[in-house]
């Protein structure tokens, strides 16, 4: 049987940290057997905030780099550069055509950013076309996210039933893949971890670097001896992503009261730099030859754009452009 088919990406807009690795990343490798997967970088996607070209480049190296050490196997996945399948751009605006600016301004990131008063670029206000292009484009099957980017998966459904009401049935409709535990990470101050809160983990940080930014995990007031409640707890939140075998005996001392968050934060420290030590050791060795990353990624541009190719060349049928 055919396999279905995944697909992911994640923009080069600085350091991967521990929620992308637990809501998505994870996800690809637990897949990448059952799947044909696509993973990418999202640098086009990254040009709505990067106007820099040699931090672009830098970055997309690096989240190439981050991807590998993570435990995406090259010889399994095709990864690649979102600007190497240079096709999505001119599907994406195909499905701006067929799409109304009251459907996109509903879009959380643009109104987000529009109700903080930026100066929204028409990139960010496109955005979920492009990234409806990314995935159609592969016909994927499914999309492994973390919660925030379950709206643009909706709208790359839509979009492609919209195509093919119009055009004829053309393109597949997929489904977000979201695992329900890891959906939202906390960051150090309870809120979803994001870049763009500033309250991340990195996931290849230093052992220095995590010590000091677990010990600045935000919590209550509480002293050691009292009872605390380990679903409202962001340290506990944490030791459901690290702390495996030793979680339901640091659950039962949390309800019991006897344990501190000082010392939680300690076992903590200890589980993490034990499961992040070895993925940051891989990450230096690969690191240091990026002529070998740059080498997949080009071969996985060229296997994706093949894709791409033979699908654009349906779609200019379809709408007339051939
Ligand atoms: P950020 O919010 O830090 O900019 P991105 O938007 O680049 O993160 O997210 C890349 C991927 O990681 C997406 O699939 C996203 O859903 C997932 N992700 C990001 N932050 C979290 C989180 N805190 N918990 C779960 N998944 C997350
Ligand atoms: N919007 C995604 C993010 O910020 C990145 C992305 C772009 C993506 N195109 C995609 C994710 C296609 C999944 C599928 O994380």
């Amino acid at each position: 049987m055919m396999k279905k088919t995944l697909l992911s990406g994640i923009q080069p807009s600085g350091k991967i940290h521990v929620g992308n690795y637990f809501g998505a990343i994870r996800q690809f490798i637990e897949l990448e057997e059952k799947y044909e997967c696509f993973v990418f970088v999202a640098n086009y996607h990254a040009l709505t905030t990067i106007q820099d070209a040699d931090t672009l480049k830098q970055n997309s190296l690096s989240l190439a780099i981050d991807y590998i050490a993570a435990g995406v196997d090259p010889k399994k996945v095709v990864l690649f550069l979102q600007s190497d399948v240079p096709e999505v751009t001119e599907l994406a605006w195909i499905f701006d055509t067929i799409t109304t600016v009251p459907y996109l301004s509903r879009a959380h990131a643009f109104k987000d950013a529009d109700m903080k008063g930026k100066e929204v670029n028409v990139g960010l206000f496109n955005y979920p076309m492009l990234m409806a292009a990314d995935i159609l484009m592969q016909d994927a099957d499914v999309v492994p996210v973390g919660q925030d980017q379950k709206q643009h998966v909706e709208y790359a459904r839509d979009t492609a039933e919209k195509f093919n009401r119009i055009y004829g049935p053309t393109f597949k409709l997929p489904d977000a893949h979201i695992l329900e535990n890891v959906a939202v990470i906390p960051g150090l101050d309870g809120r979803k971890m994001s870049k763009s809160y500033g309250n991340t983990i990195p996931f290849f940080a230093t052992r220095e670097e995590l010590r000091k930014l677990v010990l600045s995990i935000q919590t209550d007031s509480k002293g050691i001896t009292e009872p605390k409640n380990p679903d409202t707890c962001t340290i506990f939140a944490l030791h459901r992503l690290f702390s495996g075998e030793q979680l339901k005996d640091i659950e039962a001392r949390y309800r019991k009261g006897g344990i501190g968050y000082h010392e939680s934060k300690e076992i903590l420290l200890k589980n993490m730099e034990a499961f992040i030590a070895p993925f940051r050791a891989k990450r230096e060795k690969i690191a240091k030859d990026p002529g070998v990353v740059e080498a997949i990624l080009r071969n996985g541009g060229q296997k994706a754009r093949l894709r791409a190719q033979a699908k654009m060349k349906d779609v200019r049928k379809k709408v007339g452009l051939s």
